[in-house]
């Protein structure tokens, strides 16, 4: 696996989100999907945001750009971009924000173009409610970004509408409307899932085309490691509303920290390796409804096993640096000596092994 070669670190953040969260109050209850949120990207990096489905990673996008609909509300955080917290803007001003400052890529690009528009009036909209460009400009400057996406005979496939897209095609328009406004970041949510593979590679060439030429900043979320490896230079993982490691790329292919991280990185197949099963880590995701008490994670964790620590299932973790640049959310990593004595693995295992 390659893994990209990092930007030197020095540059200051374009956005730092703080203790974001975002709750659904469903008739079941109070989903905590964001659950205290924090991290940052820097200019002109690319942050990988990972974690399994339904750990949050989608709804602490949509928190980002105040896209969040009832029964869902943002209920505390800053999202601070450029010094300005996005949170408490007025609504209005966010309007301004999206697609101008910050834009957005879906998992599903057919069902966030409009149907009833041709793509070249979707692209020239956005130069018009963001430039006041005149129609013909406009829609000159729609047919070069076609082009620049690599979209074939882009005059003609401006007429079209989406339904006569296929799904590459569709999501090269949608990158094509992110790029318009040439946005300061550029958040892309699982951008190549409902694609095959080799479109998926050119469309994350187009994406690092755009970070590297503009020095466009991107959080790139998936749940595929493989690619955070190829695009990503620095990464957070979410498990179940939270962050529970960050850090630069290279460190976590090197030396993953938290337990669910290093069960991430086992279950990256391996190009040409016959396994009849992945390592899959075993159980699910908590119901963010009812979450267990103490880490969320220790109810799937083969190190609090190991250990035989009870803290994990009583207090949670802070998310803290446990060495210059890279922070955990693990007991592993903090003081517990008021709780559990400090174990080494194989005392622990000792240990149980003792136990009648
Ligand atoms: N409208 C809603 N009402 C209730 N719960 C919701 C709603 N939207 C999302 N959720 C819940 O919020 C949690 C986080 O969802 P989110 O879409 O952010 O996950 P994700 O990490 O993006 O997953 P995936 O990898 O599948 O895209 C999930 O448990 C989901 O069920
Ligand atoms: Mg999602």
């Amino acid at each position: 696996m390659a893994i990209r070669k990092r930007k030197p670190n020095g540059s200051a953040p374009i956005l730092e989100v703080r203790n974001l969260t975002t709750y659904f109050y469903t008739e079941d209850g109070v989903v905590k999907a964001v659950d205290g949120v924090d991290f940052f990207v820097r200019h002109g990096e690319v942050l990988g945001l990972v974690g399994e489905s339904g750990c949050g990673k989608s709804i602490t996008s949509l928190s980002i750009l105040r896209l969040i609909d009832r029964p869902g509300e943002i209920v505390a955080g800053e999202v601070v971009f450029e010094g300005d917290d996005l949170l408490k803007k007025p609504m209005a001003d966010m309007v301004d924000i999206r697609g101008d400052r910050i834009s957005m890529i879906f998992q599903q690009p057919k069902s966030s173009l409009n149907p009833v528009f041709t793509i070249g009036d979707q692209i020239v909209e956005v130069f018009e409610i963001h430039e006041q460009a005149d129609k013909e400009a406009a829609w000159e400057k729609a047919v070069g970004l076609l082009r620049l996406v690599g979209i074939a005979d882009p005059e003609s496939k401006a007429h079209t509408y989406p339904h006569q897209l296929s799904g590459g095609q569709a999501q090269r328009v949608m990158i094509a409307m992110a790029m318009a406004l040439q946005p300061e970041l550029l958040i892309a949510d699982e951008p190549t899932t409902a694609l095959d593979v080799t479109i998926q590679a050119q469309i994350l060439d187009l994406i690092r085309e755009l970070n590297e030429a503009t020095g466009t900043a991107v959080i790139l979320i998936t749940h595929d490691l493989g690619l955070i490896a190829e695009m990503a230079d620095r990464v957070a993982v979410m498990y179940a509303g939270r962050i529970v490691e960050e850090v630069e790329v290279e460190t976590l292919f090197k030396q993953a920290l938290h337990p669910y991280t290093q069960g991430l990185i086992d279950s990256i197949p391996v190009l040409g390796a016959v396994k009849e099963r992945l390592n899959t880590i075993p159980g699910g995701v908590p119901n963010l409804i009812d979450l267990p008490p103490g880490c969320r994670f220790a109810p799937r964790c083969r190190a609090r096993e190991e250990y035989g620590l009870s803290i994990c299932t009583e207090v949670e973790p802070s998310l803290a640096e446990a060495k210059p640049g890279h922070k955990v959310r693990c007991w592993l990593y903090e003081d517990h000596s008021g709780h559990d004595a400090p174990l080494k693995p194989r005392e622990a295992k000792a240990r149980k092994k003792d136990r009648p």
